[in-house]
């Protein structure tokens, strides 16, 4: 038995997450409240806001997932809950709620590691997936709203950091550019969207290769991108002058939907193939046997169906969880803490959040 029923919750970032998962590995519920349609008004998140809305909807995700779990408190073994990295105000409402579970239940308490869950995700049961479950030596790339890096692990819990980002994480640079183009927050699920519907090709912008290392950076590409947008919305705004010689401000003019998909493919194309050709070099390097994606960014289609052809062509298998597993969820949570509990990892009703948990250093 690894850990056996683990009640975990998530409330890192946006998403208020409790799953109860078995093993490390099935599922029994795993229900998510989303705060995006929120923070969309405000176009990011409001740290405040955030940890208000986890306190709003803490108890009604636990009812809910206990209702589509049928299971109950005599067959959970532990609680599990993230302890960082995240936001302050919004970790500490999952930590003084799961050690009040835990304390009343009398169960006991296991820290987690965010970004240990986006990569346990990967062991979760899926049936989309060409092997059973990720094997050693691997190498992992996490994308997500605040972090990037590549790891690589020749076994469970150890970690060696091949890379990370030296500016913007990522999903950071997709939710900054989908603004500039005017999209819906979060940017990342809004540019796949548009880019998809793009019918050119030719916009391109630069990659940040830094070399032989596998270290990222995004920032250069959004100052391109910004630059590019914000030349277009000037020249879009021209024609619009009117004769009363009242003038609209650049920003203040969208650009037609086709040009945004076009620009949307461009700057996507350019993120994915960095990912992806990273991924996979230092797949290769490391004589990794499997591939695993994770992070919120991994939710996008073409960086998925693109890794998916490179690991191919290298004989490399990929594991990538479902969408819905790969954005922030109770169930890695429960995935990352049955590794954790097997170690002997157990926290104290002093548990304090830790904002700034790395993962791994190099
Ligand atoms: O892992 P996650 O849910 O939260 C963090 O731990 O940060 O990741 C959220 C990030 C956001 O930046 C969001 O724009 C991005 O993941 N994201 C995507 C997609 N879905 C979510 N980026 C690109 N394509 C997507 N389909
Ligand atoms: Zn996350």
């Amino acid at each position: 038995m690894r850990g056996g029923l683990i009640l975990a919750v998530e409330s890192s970032c946006d998403e208020t997450g409790i799953a109860l998962v078995e093993d490390g590995r099935k599922i029994h519920s795993n229900v998510v409240a989303s705060q995006v349609a929120m923070h969309a008004a405000a176009g990011g998140i409001v740290p405040e806001v955030a940890a208000r809305a986890h306190l709003r909807w803490i108890v009604p995700v636990l009812d809910e997932a206990w209702d589509s779990a049928g299971v109950g408190w005599d067959d959970v073994s532990a609680v599990a809950v993230t302890e960082g990295p995240g936001l302050a105000g919004s970790l500490l409402v999952g930590i003084n709620f799961a050690k009040t579970l835990a304390y009343v239940h009398d169960k006991p308490l296991v820290p987690v590691n965010h970004l240990e869950g986006h990569l346990y995700a990967a062991w979760l049961e899926d049936a989309a997936r060409e092997i059973e479950e990720p094997v050693f030596p691997l190498v992992a790339l996490i994308v997500s709203g605040g972090h990037t890096f590549l790891v690589e692990m020749r076994d469970h819990l150890t970690y060696r950091l091949l890379g990370e980002t030296i500016d913007d994480a990522a999903g950071e640079a997709f939710d900054k550019v989908g603004r500039l183009l005017g999209l819906p927050y979060p940017g990342g699920p809004a540019i796949m969207k548009a880019a998809a519907g793009s019918k050119r090709h030719d916009v391109v912008f630069p990659r940040a290769w830094l070399g032989e290392t596998f270290d990222f950076s995004f920032s250069g590409l959004k100052t391109a991108a910004r630059r590019v947008i914000g030349a277009e919305r000037g020249a879009a705004a021209l024609p619009a002058i009117p004769s009363n010689g009242v003038t609209a401000t650049a920003e203040e003019q969208p650009l037609p939907a086709d040009r945004v998909a076009e620009l949307a493919y461009g700057f996507q194309d350019s993120v994915v193939d960095v990912l992806v050709t990273k991924t996979l070099r230092a797949a290769r390097r490391a004589g990794a046997r499997s591939v695993v994606l994770g992070g919120g960014v991994a939710a996008n289609r073409v960086l998925r169906d693109r890794l998916a052809d490179g690991a191919r062509e290298a004989g490399i298998p990929l594991v990538v969880p479902r969408p819905a597993l790969c954005t922030d969820n109770g169930a890695m949570i429960g995935a990352a803490a049955a590794r954790r509990w097997e170690a002997g990892a157990r926290a104290g009703l002093d548990l304090d959040a830790r904002p700034s948990l790395p993962l791994a250093r190099r």
